[in-house]
């Protein structure tokens, strides 16, 4: 086999983040935006990272030619993974396709995709869900501290998920539905595992109260997936500002995101939350197709970039030349 090409979404998270992590239930989707790798053979072990879809970042590449000890996660995982997998020498390059470091998953999909593209360069077959999520788990862990799994389980499995953060995986699915989100950037960039021990330490000083604001993130959540069934957009869009409100109490919001949020609704939007950790990183709102060029016009000029995301139902994306 001399090229493989493996495509992995991002992920929007729409309700229950953070609380998951705590046993909440919440609702992602697998977002139509990728991660693209592609391995090729070559004459030395090479990897390049590059992130053409990240408004902060798209003119930085990140290599790994053998010679370098690296300290970038990312390239410590590649190349370690090229050594379990035995693979000797390849050339590896990794596309970002939406900004990383901001709530849509960049991790969990780096390293799904990663391990996809290794593993069925190596062995000639495509690896199960359960073998990349072990694999790429590890680099979840090492980033995140304490990941709930939602990324990871929401992108291997494509559609709209309900994920339970007890038991740690999809408890119901939807397969079909078009809404129209808009993803906006407030370019700044945090770290998940601060922003996630920052709310363990309100679990540890009031954890009654705590306790309570899981489970209405719970019910927010469950709730939820069971208005995305209807397709009630107006509620749906309610019940994300609700969320945005619960995810303030805890303190992952930012004045630009409570800022944006509000202008989302003013411009028309039925509902607006941060998504993801918070902290920076980006807002998602829904709104009706028509009003979507509105509300991406406004945002770009005010300097959020933002773009359209759709839930991807889609299947494997993989190609072999
Ligand atoms: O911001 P992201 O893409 O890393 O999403 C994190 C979601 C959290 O609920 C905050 C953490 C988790 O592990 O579920």
């Amino acid at each position: 086999m001399k090229i493989v090409n493996v495509y992995e979404p991002g992920k929007v998270i729409l309700f229950g983040e953070h609380f998951v992590v705590h046993g909440s239930k919440a609702v992602a989707f697998a977002i139509d935006k990728f991660v693209k790798v592609s391995v090729t053979k070559s004459d030395f072990l090479s990897v390049e990272i590059s992130f053409p879809g990240d408004p902060v970042i798209k003119d930085k590449v990140i290599r790994h030619p053998p010679e370098h000890v690296s300290s970038n996660v990312f390239l410590n995982y590649i190349v370690n993974l090229t050594r379990k997998f035995n693979i000797g020498n390849v050339r590896i390059n990794v596309e970002v396709g939406f900004p990383v470091a901001a709530g849509l998953g960049s991790s969990a999909s780096i390293a799904a995709a990663v391990t996809k593209a290794l593993y069925t360069y190596k062995y000639g077959i495509v690896p199960s869900k359960e073998v990349i999520y072990e694999i790429a788990n590890q680099l979840e862990v090492e980033i995140h501290g304490n990941p709930s799994g939602i990324d990871l389980n929401t992108i291997l499995e494509r559609g709209i998920v309900l994920y339970d953060g007890l038991e740690k995986r999809i408890v119901n699915k939807l397969d079909s539905g078009d809404f129209t989100f808009i993803v906006s950037d407030t370019i700044d960039r945090r770290s998940t595992g601060k922003l996630v021990k920052s709310v363990s330490l309100i679990k540890n000083e009031m954890s009654d109260l705590f306790n309570m604001l899981v489970s209405i993130a719970d019910k927010i959540s469950s709730y939820g997936f069971e208005l995305l069934v209807k397709n009630d957009v107006e509620k749906i869009g309610r019940l994300m500002s609700i969320n945005h409100g619960l995810l303030s109490a805890i303190g992952v919001s930012t004045t630009k995101l409570d800022y944006l949020a509000h202008r989302a609704i003013e411009l028309g939007a039925y509902g607006a939350k941060l998504t993801g950790a918070g902290g920076g990183g980006c807002l998602i709102c829904l709104c009706e197709s028509q009003k979507a060029k509105e509300i991406l016009q406004t945002f770009n000029s005010l300097g959020y970039p933002s773009f359209i995301v759709k839930p991807y139902y889609g299947d494997e994306k993989i190609e072999y030349e």
